[in-house]
């Protein structure tokens, strides 16, 4: 295989140019990080649950009018995806108080919200990702007013959505994160949903018995983390053919 030209590697992908201009593989690792990389380590299959999930999940998005990058699934740890650029800023959803949330305000976790929070970051690691509001996202000319109602719009349809697919599946979508991008088509510009959706990005709990079925596993050394990404894929129904045994998948080509 001809060796691909590497644009960038993040904490739980590596980016390579695509096959065709305007396009980007997304290579999913088993690579963890959390708590801003100061801790990290290997969930074992990651990769290749988290691909399939995100592939399955905004396949599920496109099909209700919501635009993503995705445009296929390539291997077990790679999806081709259109290029666009990334708005500085991570969207988080929240329906259930968890993490950072419980802690800011002293609220135990579990709690239901009345309705949906949305919350904005600004993505720096160096910064440790700051909370920012309107005020700051467009004054600073990271989206402009019209952009982010673009995706605070996108983000309820998305929250909506996703609420009720896993909820189908008896896991409660507690909270996750979105990011977004601007794809360029000739002169047009339209605002999709980018990066990805998986258990690395989303609490997400068992309705029946609330147990963690997400990173916070990995998080807070809770144990049975690849299985918890294992049963997200199992109930979502796509769990790979070759089951759990198969989840190394190929190693990364550069
Ligand atoms: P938080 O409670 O730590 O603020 O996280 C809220 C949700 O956003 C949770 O589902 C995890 C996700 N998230 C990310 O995907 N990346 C991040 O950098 C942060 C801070 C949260």
């Amino acid at each position: 295989m001809a060796r691909r030209r590497q644009i960038f590697e993040g904490k739980a992908k590596v980016i390579f140019e695509g096959p065709e201009p305007g396009t980007i593989v997304q290579h999913f690792k088993d690579d963890a990080s959390a708590f801003n990389a100061k801790k990290i380590g290997t969930i074992t299959g990651k990769g290749v649950i988290n691909n399939r999930i995100s592939e399955h999940l905004m396949t599920k998005l496109g099909d209700i009018g919501i635009p993503t990058h995705f445009m296929r699934r390539l291997n077990m740890r790679e999806q081709l995806v259109r290029e666009v650029e990334i708005i500085p800023i991570e969207v988080v959803v929240r329906n259930i108080v968890a993490g950072s949330l419980a802690k800011r305000f002293g609220m135990p976790e579990g709690t239901p919200l009345p309705r949906s929070i949305i919350e904005t970051y600004y993505k720096s690691s160096e910064l440790d990702d700051p909370m920012i509001n309107e005020e700051h996202i467009t004054a600073f000319g990271w989206a402009t007013p019209p952009e982010l109602d673009e995706m605070m719009s996108l983000t309820l349809r998305i929250n909506d959505f996703m609420s009720g697919l896993f909820l189908g599946v008896g896991i409660r979508l507690v909270d996750f994160k979105l990011e977004f991008g601007r794809l360029w088509e000739d002169d047009q510009m339209r605002i999709v949903l980018a990066d990805e959706i998986s258990p690395d990005n989303c609490r997400f709990w068992d309705t029946k018995t609330d147990e963690k079925m997400d990173k916070d596993r990995f998080r807070d050394d809770m144990g049975g983390v690849e299985e918890a990404y294992q049963e997200v894929a199992r109930r979502l129904g796509i769990l790979p053919e070759s089951g759990p045994t198969d989840m190394k998948g190929p190693e990364l080509m550069q």
